[in-house]
C-alpha cells in the first residue's frame, strides 16, 4: 500500500459514572466500569492518510502542526494499528473540532474515537464496534464510550478483551442537555493520564472503587426509566467521589476553583427549588449542568449570570463515531 486514507467523525462525552485510576496503566484496564453520554454538538473530524512518501507521522490540530508529546502519543496509537496489519507508512493526521481550542474542553475522548475509526478503515481493516472500543481505550480510556452511540457503558472487564464499551440507550431515548458553564478556559497543569496513575496513592480510592458496580447500577436504571432525580443524585456523588481521590492523592490535585464550587452550591438549590439540575465536573474546574431540555434555555440564562462564568456551552446527546 503506498496510499490510503480515511475519514471519521466523533463526539466526545461527558461521564456520569467516572473512570479514575487504571489496573494496568499501560493498555488502560480501568479499575472501576464507568457510563457516559455522547456530546452530539461537539465535533471532532479525523482524516488519517497512510501515505509511504512520508518520512514521518505528521500532525495537525485545528490547523496547527503538532510535534513533542502530542505527535508521539498520536504515533504510539498508530503502531498499535499499523502492527495489526503489517502497514509500514507514515500516516499525515488531519484533526479539527468545532468547539474552540482552549476552553478546557479539548477532549482526548473525540480525538482517539475518531483517529481510531478513521485509521482502522485507511489500513483496510474490518473491525467489530466492541473491538475498535477496545482498540480505542488504549490511546485514551474515555475514547472507548465515544464509539458506540447515545449513553454508553465501559465494562471494567479483567483483561484486555473483556475491557470494551457498548451502547445501553439511543441518543433519542432520553433528552437531556449538558449546559457547559466554562470558568477556567487555560489548559489544566495535570492531565487526566497522571491523575489515573496516581490515584492508587489516596486512601480513599479502594473505597471508591469497591463501591463501583452499585452507583453503575443506579445510574443505568435511572438513564433506563428516565428518572431524573434519581440520576442527579448519583451523578454528583460520583463527581464529588472523583474529586475526593484527586485531592487525597500525592501529590494532591485541586481541579476546582472558587467559582466551581459556587456553582455546584447553586446547582443543588436550584434543583431543591424545582428545577431538574445536576452537575457533574470532569479533571478541570469547568462544571457540566445536566437538565432536561426544556429547562436548557432558563439554565443557560442562570449560567451566564453567574460570577465566574465566561461562558456556555450546550450539547444534547450524540451519536457514535461514524465514518464519512
Ligand atoms: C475525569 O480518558 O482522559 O474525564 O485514558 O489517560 O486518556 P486517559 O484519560 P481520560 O480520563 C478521563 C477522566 C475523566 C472521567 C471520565 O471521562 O470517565
Amino acid at each position: 500500500m503506498t496510499f490510503s486514507s480515511a475519514t471519521a467523525i466523533a463526539h466526545p462525552n461527558i461521564a456520569f459514572i467516572k473512570y479514575w485510576g487504571n489496573r494496568d496503566d499501560e493498555i488502560r484496564l480501568p479499575q472501576n466500569g464507568s457510563i457516559s453520554m455522547n456530546l452530539g454538538d461537539l465535533t471532532t473530524r479525523t482524516m488519517v492518510t497512510f501515505d509511504s512518501s512520508l518520512p514521518r507521522d505528521m500532525l495537525d490540530l485545528n490547523g496547527v502542526r503538532q510535534g513533542g508529546a502530542a505527535l508521539e502519543r498520536v504515533s504510539r496509537h498508530l503502531n498499535l494499528i499499523r502492527g495489526i496489519r503489517g502497514v509500514s507508512a507514515p500516516a499525515h493526521v488531519f484533526s479539527e473540532s468545532n468547539f474552540p481550542a482552549g476552553t478546557g474542553l479539548a477532549s482526548s475522548a473525540s480525538a482517539f474515537a475518531a483517529l481510531t475509526v478513521a485509521a482502522v478503515r485507511a489500513a483496510g481493516i474490518e473491525m467489530t464496534e466492541k473491538d475498535l472500543t477496545r482498540l480505542a481505550r488504549r490511546g485514551s480510556g474515555s475514547a472507548a464510550r465515544s464509539i458506540p452511540s447515545g449513553f454508553v457503558e465501559w465494562y471494567r472487564g479483567d483483561t484486555d478483551r473483556e475491557s470494551y464499551a457498548a451502547s445501553i440507550a439511543p441518543a433519542e431515548h432520553w433528552g437531556l442537555v449538558d449546559c457547559i458553564a466554562i470558568i477556567d478556559s487555560s489548559e489544566k497543569k495535570t492531565g487526566s493520564t497522571e491523575g489515573h496513575r496516581i490515584a492508587h496513592t489516596s486512601p480513599l480510592q479502594a473505597a471508591r472503587v469497591e463501591d463501583a458496580d452499585r452507583r453503575l447500577k443506579t445510574c443505568r436504571d435511572a438513564i433506563e426509566d428516565r428518572d431524573f432525580d434519581a440520576l442527579a443524585q448519583i451523578i454528583e456523588l460520583d463527581s464529588n467521589l472523583l474529586h475526593t481521590i484527586a485531592m487525597t492523592s500525592y501529590p494532591a490535585l485541586y481541579y476546582w476553583q472558587p467559582a466551581t464550587i459556587e456553582l455546584m452550591k447553586e446547582v443543588v438549590a436550584w434543583r431543591q427549588s424545582g428545577l431538574p439540575v445536576a452537575f457533574t465536573i470532569d479533571a478541570g474546574s469547568n462544571v457540566h449542568v445536566i437538565c432536561e431540555n426544556l429547562a436548557a434555555d432558563k439554565v443557560k440564562e442562570k449560567l451566564i449570570k453567574q460570577s465566574g462564568v465566561q461562558n456556555v456551552i450546550l450539547s444534547k446527546p450524540g451519536r457514535g463515531t461514524i465514518l464519512i
